[in-house]
Protein backbone atom coordinates (compact mmCIF):
# COMPACT_ATOMS: atom_id res chain seq x y z
CA UNK A 1 0.00 0.00 0.00
CA UNK A 2 1.06 3.55 -0.67
CA UNK A 3 0.83 4.04 3.50
CA UNK A 4 3.29 1.08 3.55
CA UNK A 5 5.66 2.63 1.57
CA UNK A 6 5.38 6.16 3.70
CA UNK A 7 5.37 8.45 0.47
CA UNK A 8 7.93 6.53 -1.54
CA UNK A 9 7.01 4.98 -5.07
CA UNK A 10 8.81 1.98 -3.86
CA UNK A 11 9.61 -0.35 -0.83
CA UNK A 12 13.11 -0.35 -2.09
CA UNK A 13 13.02 3.32 -2.44
CA UNK A 14 11.93 3.39 0.81
CA UNK A 15 14.42 1.23 2.28
CA UNK A 16 17.57 2.31 0.66
CA UNK A 17 16.71 5.53 2.67
CA UNK A 18 15.66 3.77 6.06
CA UNK A 19 19.34 2.75 6.09
CA UNK A 20 20.96 5.68 8.57
CA UNK A 21 18.22 4.40 10.82
CA UNK A 22 18.53 0.78 10.39
CA UNK A 23 22.24 0.95 10.89
CA UNK A 24 21.94 2.47 14.32
CA UNK A 25 19.58 -0.09 15.56
CA UNK A 26 22.66 -2.68 14.34
CA UNK A 27 24.92 -0.42 16.06
CA UNK A 28 23.38 0.88 19.49
CA UNK A 29 24.25 -0.66 22.74
CA UNK A 30 27.55 -2.80 20.85
CA UNK A 31 30.17 -0.53 21.08
CA UNK A 32 31.77 -0.38 24.18
CA UNK A 33 34.34 2.42 23.24
CA UNK A 34 36.73 2.31 27.27
CA UNK A 35 37.69 -1.93 25.93
CA UNK A 36 37.63 -0.87 22.21
CA UNK A 37 35.29 -3.35 21.80
CA UNK A 38 31.94 -4.95 20.59
CA UNK A 39 29.77 -5.90 23.12
CA UNK A 40 27.79 -8.26 21.18
CA UNK A 41 26.24 -11.28 23.70
CA UNK A 42 28.23 -14.02 22.20
CA UNK A 43 26.99 -17.15 23.79
CA UNK A 44 29.90 -19.14 21.77
CA UNK A 45 32.87 -20.02 24.41
CA UNK A 46 35.51 -17.65 24.77
CA UNK A 47 38.03 -20.68 24.57
CA UNK A 48 36.62 -21.75 21.42
CA UNK A 49 37.02 -18.71 19.75
CA UNK A 50 40.23 -18.45 20.70
CA UNK A 51 41.50 -21.54 19.26
CA UNK A 52 40.11 -21.88 15.91
CA UNK A 53 41.78 -21.55 13.28
CA UNK A 54 39.37 -21.55 10.48
CA UNK A 55 36.08 -19.37 9.60
CA UNK A 56 33.81 -20.77 7.27
CA UNK A 57 31.01 -18.73 5.74
CA UNK A 58 28.39 -19.73 3.43
CA UNK A 59 25.47 -17.84 2.17
CA UNK A 60 23.17 -16.99 -1.25
CA UNK A 61 22.98 -14.02 -3.11
CA UNK A 62 23.41 -10.73 -1.35
CA UNK A 63 23.98 -12.25 1.61
CA UNK A 64 27.28 -14.15 0.00
CA UNK A 65 28.27 -11.18 -0.90
CA UNK A 66 28.26 -9.72 2.52
CA UNK A 67 30.09 -13.01 3.65
CA UNK A 68 32.81 -11.68 0.87
CA UNK A 69 33.04 -8.36 2.06
CA UNK A 70 33.19 -9.89 5.70
CA UNK A 71 36.52 -12.28 4.50
CA UNK A 72 38.24 -8.90 3.84
CA UNK A 73 37.47 -7.27 7.22
CA UNK A 74 37.41 -10.61 9.64
CA UNK A 75 41.66 -12.00 7.57
CA UNK A 76 43.62 -8.67 8.75
CA UNK A 77 41.92 -8.33 12.25
CA UNK A 78 41.69 -11.58 13.32
CA UNK A 79 44.77 -13.09 11.63
CA UNK A 80 42.53 -16.37 10.60
CA UNK A 81 41.68 -17.37 7.34
CA UNK A 82 38.33 -17.59 5.61
CA UNK A 83 36.43 -19.52 3.53
CA UNK A 84 33.85 -18.01 1.73
CA UNK A 85 31.44 -20.31 -0.56
CA UNK A 86 28.02 -20.34 -1.73
CA UNK A 87 25.68 -22.03 0.38
CA UNK A 88 24.88 -24.44 -2.83
CA UNK A 89 28.29 -25.45 -3.16
CA UNK A 90 29.42 -25.59 0.39
CA UNK A 91 30.75 -29.26 1.57
CA UNK A 92 32.71 -30.47 4.10
CA UNK A 93 35.60 -32.76 2.93
CA UNK A 94 36.54 -35.84 4.91
CA UNK A 95 39.56 -34.71 7.14
CA UNK A 96 38.93 -31.34 7.51
CA UNK A 97 39.60 -29.99 10.80
CA UNK A 98 35.59 -29.45 12.37
CA UNK A 99 36.91 -28.97 15.53
CA UNK A 100 38.92 -25.96 15.40
CA UNK A 101 36.91 -24.39 12.27
CA UNK A 102 33.28 -22.34 13.21
CA UNK A 103 31.07 -21.98 10.04
CA UNK A 104 28.95 -18.92 9.70
CA UNK A 105 26.04 -18.56 7.52
CA UNK A 106 24.59 -15.64 6.24
CA UNK A 107 20.82 -15.07 5.85
CA UNK A 108 18.84 -12.08 6.28
CA UNK A 109 15.48 -13.98 6.32
CA UNK A 110 16.97 -17.36 7.69
CA UNK A 111 14.91 -19.28 5.54
CA UNK A 112 16.68 -19.84 2.80
CA UNK A 113 17.26 -23.79 1.48
CA UNK A 114 20.48 -23.86 0.83
CA UNK A 115 21.52 -21.92 3.43
CA UNK A 116 19.75 -24.30 5.98
CA UNK A 117 20.95 -27.20 4.40
CA UNK A 118 24.50 -26.19 4.09
CA UNK A 119 24.07 -25.70 8.15
CA UNK A 120 22.68 -29.27 8.26
CA UNK A 121 25.87 -30.71 6.54
CA UNK A 122 27.77 -28.12 9.14
CA UNK A 123 26.68 -29.78 11.90
CA UNK A 124 26.53 -33.02 10.29
CA UNK A 125 29.98 -33.22 10.29
CA UNK A 126 30.53 -31.72 13.95
CA UNK A 127 31.04 -28.41 13.65
CA UNK A 128 30.01 -25.21 15.87
CA UNK A 129 27.65 -23.01 13.97
CA UNK A 130 26.61 -19.32 13.69
CA UNK A 131 23.90 -17.21 12.09
CA UNK A 132 23.85 -13.67 11.03
CA UNK A 133 20.10 -13.03 10.54
CA UNK A 134 17.84 -10.61 10.43
CA UNK A 135 14.81 -12.58 11.37
CA UNK A 136 14.47 -13.62 15.21
CA UNK A 137 12.89 -16.95 15.55
CA UNK A 138 13.51 -18.02 11.62
CA UNK A 139 14.39 -21.46 11.07
CA UNK A 140 18.33 -20.99 11.23
CA UNK A 141 18.35 -19.80 15.01
CA UNK A 142 16.61 -22.65 15.89
CA UNK A 143 19.40 -24.93 14.21
CA UNK A 144 22.56 -23.18 15.27
CA UNK A 145 24.49 -22.97 17.98
CA UNK A 146 24.06 -19.14 18.41
CA UNK A 147 22.98 -15.98 16.45
CA UNK A 148 23.95 -12.36 15.60
CA UNK A 149 20.59 -10.49 14.77
CA UNK A 150 21.26 -7.52 12.63
CA UNK A 151 18.31 -5.10 13.56
CA UNK A 152 17.90 -4.24 10.25
CA UNK A 153 13.59 -4.17 10.62
CA UNK A 154 11.73 -5.75 7.93
CA UNK A 155 12.90 -5.50 4.30
CA UNK A 156 9.82 -6.06 1.94
CA UNK A 157 11.57 -5.13 -1.60
CA UNK A 158 12.91 -8.38 -3.51
CA UNK A 159 16.35 -6.88 -3.70
CA UNK A 160 18.32 -6.66 -0.69
CA UNK A 161 19.35 -3.21 0.40
CA UNK A 162 19.29 -2.26 3.77
CA UNK A 163 19.90 -5.82 5.09
CA UNK A 164 23.20 -6.16 2.97
CA UNK A 165 24.58 -2.80 4.56
CA UNK A 166 23.47 -4.29 8.29
CA UNK A 167 25.08 -7.44 7.52
CA UNK A 168 28.57 -6.27 6.95
CA UNK A 169 28.39 -4.14 9.61
CA UNK A 170 27.31 -6.62 12.37
CA UNK A 171 29.98 -8.81 10.82
CA UNK A 172 32.59 -5.55 11.06
CA UNK A 173 31.44 -5.83 14.73
CA UNK A 174 31.95 -9.38 14.93
CA UNK A 175 35.39 -8.75 13.56
CA UNK A 176 36.27 -6.99 16.10
CA UNK A 177 35.47 -8.72 18.76
CA UNK A 178 37.28 -11.49 17.39
CA UNK A 179 39.89 -9.64 16.85
CA UNK A 180 40.10 -8.15 20.58
CA UNK A 181 39.28 -11.47 21.77
CA UNK A 182 42.20 -13.23 19.98
CA UNK A 183 44.76 -10.41 21.00
CA UNK A 184 45.35 -9.48 17.20
CA UNK A 185 43.83 -6.01 17.45
CA UNK A 186 44.39 -3.42 20.58
CA UNK A 187 42.10 -1.46 22.38
CA UNK A 188 43.06 1.16 20.41
CA UNK A 189 42.93 -0.39 16.80
CA UNK A 190 39.34 -1.33 18.19
CA UNK A 191 38.20 1.85 18.82
CA UNK A 192 39.40 2.93 15.81
CA UNK A 193 37.21 0.71 13.65
CA UNK A 194 34.44 0.92 15.70
CA UNK A 195 34.47 4.56 15.54
CA UNK A 196 34.38 4.17 11.50
CA UNK A 197 31.33 2.38 12.43
CA UNK A 198 29.92 5.00 14.41
CA UNK A 199 30.39 7.12 11.53
CA UNK A 200 28.51 5.01 9.39
CA UNK A 201 25.00 6.39 9.47
CA UNK A 202 25.78 9.77 8.70
CA UNK A 203 28.20 9.37 5.72
CA UNK A 204 25.45 7.18 4.37
CA UNK A 205 23.05 9.74 4.86
CA UNK A 206 25.30 12.31 2.73
CA UNK A 207 25.21 10.07 -0.12
CA UNK A 208 21.60 9.85 0.27
CA UNK A 209 21.78 13.50 0.46
CA UNK A 210 23.35 13.36 -3.60
CA UNK A 211 20.82 11.49 -4.82
CA UNK A 212 19.89 13.92 -7.33
CA UNK A 213 23.01 13.63 -9.13
CA UNK A 214 23.21 10.01 -9.11
CA UNK A 215 19.36 9.61 -10.79
CA UNK A 216 20.69 11.71 -13.22
CA UNK A 217 23.61 9.82 -14.27
CA UNK A 218 21.01 6.73 -14.07
CA UNK A 219 18.84 8.95 -16.49
CA UNK A 220 21.72 9.70 -18.76
CA UNK A 221 22.88 5.95 -18.99
CA UNK A 222 19.71 4.36 -18.76
CA UNK A 223 19.76 2.69 -22.46
CA UNK A 224 23.38 1.26 -22.48
CA UNK A 225 23.96 -2.32 -23.63
CA UNK A 226 25.34 -3.50 -20.53
CA UNK A 227 27.54 -1.97 -17.30
CA UNK A 228 30.45 -3.33 -15.48
CA UNK A 229 31.21 -2.57 -12.02
CA UNK A 230 35.17 -3.27 -10.56
CA UNK A 231 37.18 -3.00 -7.69
CA UNK A 232 39.74 -4.56 -5.57
CA UNK A 233 40.04 -5.32 -2.09
CA UNK A 234 37.22 -4.35 -0.18
CA UNK A 235 35.36 -2.93 -3.03
CA UNK A 236 35.46 -6.20 -5.25
CA UNK A 237 32.28 -8.05 -2.89
CA UNK A 238 30.89 -4.36 -3.13
CA UNK A 239 31.07 -4.30 -7.66
CA UNK A 240 29.78 -7.77 -7.31
CA UNK A 241 26.85 -6.79 -5.18
CA UNK A 242 25.59 -3.55 -6.99
CA UNK A 243 26.39 -5.64 -10.74
CA UNK A 244 23.38 -8.10 -9.12
CA UNK A 245 21.26 -5.36 -7.79
CA UNK A 246 21.15 -3.59 -11.30
CA UNK A 247 20.29 -6.70 -12.93
CA UNK A 248 18.07 -8.12 -10.61
CA UNK A 249 16.14 -5.11 -10.79
CA UNK A 250 16.44 -3.36 -14.07
CA UNK A 251 17.29 -6.60 -16.60
CA UNK A 252 20.11 -5.00 -18.16
CA UNK A 253 23.03 -7.10 -18.53
CA UNK A 254 25.63 -5.83 -15.33
CA UNK A 255 28.53 -7.54 -14.56
CA UNK A 256 31.34 -7.13 -11.48
CA UNK A 257 34.81 -7.83 -11.68
CA UNK A 258 37.53 -7.72 -9.64
CA UNK A 259 39.41 -4.54 -11.56
CA UNK A 260 42.91 -6.57 -11.95
CA UNK A 261 40.89 -9.53 -13.89
CA UNK A 262 39.77 -6.50 -16.61
CA UNK A 263 42.40 -7.27 -18.75
CA UNK A 264 42.31 -10.88 -18.84
CA UNK A 265 38.45 -11.53 -20.10
CA UNK A 266 35.97 -8.86 -19.55
CA UNK A 267 37.75 -5.74 -21.41
CA UNK A 268 36.83 -7.70 -24.73
CA UNK A 269 33.42 -6.14 -23.77
CA UNK A 270 34.09 -2.94 -23.35
CA UNK A 271 32.94 0.14 -25.62
CA UNK A 272 31.55 3.14 -25.72
CA UNK A 273 28.21 1.87 -24.76
CA UNK A 274 29.13 0.58 -21.58
CA UNK A 275 29.62 2.35 -18.57
CA UNK A 276 32.40 1.39 -16.31
CA UNK A 277 31.45 2.18 -12.51
CA UNK A 278 34.75 2.28 -10.84
CA UNK A 279 35.56 2.08 -6.70
CA UNK A 280 38.72 4.40 -5.82
CA UNK A 281 38.31 4.16 -2.58
CA UNK A 282 41.27 4.97 -0.33
CA UNK A 283 41.17 1.27 1.15
CA UNK A 284 40.83 -0.21 -2.17
CA UNK A 285 44.36 0.28 -3.97
CA UNK A 286 42.91 3.28 -6.02
CA UNK A 287 46.56 3.39 -7.95
CA UNK A 288 46.01 0.05 -9.77
CA UNK A 289 41.82 0.91 -10.23
CA UNK A 290 43.43 4.54 -11.91
CA UNK A 291 45.09 2.64 -14.43
CA UNK A 292 42.38 0.30 -15.25
CA UNK A 293 39.88 3.19 -15.40
CA UNK A 294 42.49 4.59 -18.18
CA UNK A 295 42.39 1.42 -19.74
CA UNK A 296 38.50 0.91 -20.26
CA UNK A 297 38.91 4.84 -20.92
CA UNK A 298 41.06 4.24 -23.71
CA UNK A 299 38.43 2.16 -25.30
CA UNK A 300 36.01 4.67 -25.06
CA UNK A 301 34.06 3.43 -21.91
CA UNK A 302 32.03 6.21 -20.15
CA UNK A 303 33.82 6.01 -16.19
CA UNK A 304 31.39 6.58 -13.07
CA UNK A 305 33.82 7.12 -10.42
CA UNK A 306 33.10 6.69 -6.67
CA UNK A 307 36.45 8.46 -5.38
CA UNK A 308 37.22 9.24 -1.92
CA UNK A 309 35.64 12.94 -0.84
CA UNK A 310 38.29 15.39 -1.89
CA UNK A 311 40.29 12.90 -4.08
CA UNK A 312 41.13 14.59 -7.37
CA UNK A 313 39.69 11.94 -10.47
CA UNK A 314 38.96 13.74 -12.93
CA UNK A 315 40.13 11.38 -15.05
CA UNK A 316 36.83 9.94 -14.82
CA UNK A 317 34.05 11.40 -17.29
CA UNK A 318 31.80 11.43 -13.54
CA UNK A 319 32.68 11.52 -10.10
CA UNK A 320 30.89 10.46 -7.08
CA UNK A 321 32.40 12.00 -4.17
CA UNK A 322 32.01 8.98 -0.91
CA UNK A 323 32.89 10.32 2.65
CA UNK A 324 36.14 8.94 3.67
CA UNK A 325 35.73 5.63 5.84
CA UNK A 326 38.38 3.81 6.08
CA UNK A 327 37.16 -0.12 6.00
CA UNK A 328 34.21 0.64 5.48
CA UNK A 329 33.86 3.40 2.72
CA UNK A 330 33.45 0.27 -0.17
CA UNK A 331 30.22 -0.03 2.09
CA UNK A 332 29.11 3.50 1.73
CA UNK A 333 29.88 3.38 -2.11
CA UNK A 334 27.55 0.54 -2.06
CA UNK A 335 24.56 2.67 -1.08
CA UNK A 336 25.29 5.42 -4.17
CA UNK A 337 25.25 2.08 -6.37
CA UNK A 338 21.86 0.74 -4.90
CA UNK A 339 20.09 4.49 -5.77
CA UNK A 340 21.89 4.05 -9.54
CA UNK A 341 20.33 0.57 -9.77
CA UNK A 342 17.15 1.78 -8.59
CA UNK A 343 16.65 4.76 -10.81
CA UNK A 344 18.03 3.24 -14.15
CA UNK A 345 15.00 0.55 -13.45
CA UNK A 346 12.74 3.14 -12.64
CA UNK A 347 13.67 5.12 -15.97
CA UNK A 348 13.16 1.57 -17.88
CA UNK A 349 9.72 1.67 -15.90
CA UNK A 350 10.50 -2.15 -14.50
CA UNK A 351 8.87 -3.85 -11.50
CA UNK A 352 11.09 -2.70 -8.57
CA UNK A 353 9.10 -4.54 -5.76
CA UNK A 354 9.35 -7.59 -7.52
CA UNK A 355 11.11 -8.49 -10.42
CA UNK A 356 10.40 -10.83 -12.86
CA UNK A 357 11.41 -14.73 -11.69
CA UNK A 358 12.49 -14.07 -7.90
CA UNK A 359 11.90 -14.25 -5.24
CA UNK A 360 12.61 -12.48 -1.71
CA UNK A 361 13.10 -15.53 0.21
CA UNK A 362 13.86 -18.86 -1.81
CA UNK A 363 12.48 -22.09 0.43
CA UNK A 364 13.23 -24.51 -1.92
CA UNK A 365 16.52 -26.17 -2.59
C1 LIG B 1 16.91 -14.57 -2.64
C2 LIG B 1 16.70 -13.08 -2.70
C3 LIG B 1 18.05 -12.37 -2.58
C4 LIG B 1 18.78 -12.84 -1.34
C5 LIG B 1 18.96 -14.35 -1.34
C6 LIG B 1 19.49 -14.84 -0.01
O1 LIG B 1 17.52 -15.01 -3.82
O2 LIG B 1 16.06 -12.68 -3.89
O3 LIG B 1 17.84 -10.96 -2.49
O4 LIG B 1 20.05 -12.22 -1.28
O5 LIG B 1 17.70 -14.98 -1.52
O6 LIG B 1 18.53 -14.57 0.98
P1 LIG B 1 18.82 -14.61 2.52
O7 LIG B 1 17.48 -14.42 3.18
O8 LIG B 1 19.39 -15.97 2.82
O9 LIG B 1 19.79 -13.54 2.85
Amino acid sequence: SAAGKAGHDHYMHKEIHEQPTALRQAISGRVDDLAGNASLNIDLDDGFLQTIDEIHIAACGTSYHAGLYAKELIEPLVDISVRVDLASEYEVYDGHNTQDTLVVAVTQSGETADTLSAIRRAKASGMTTFAVTNTVGSTITREVDDSLFIKAGPEIGVAATKTFVSQVTALALFATYLGRLRGTISADEGADILEDIRQLPSAVQAILDEEAQIRRLAAQYSDSKAFFFIGRGLAQPVALESALKLKEISYAHAEGFAAGELKHGPLALVTENTPVLAFLNQSAAPEETRNNVKEVESRGAPVIGLATDGADESFCKHTIDIPELGRLEPLVANVALQLFAYHVANEMGRPIDKPRNLAKSVTVG
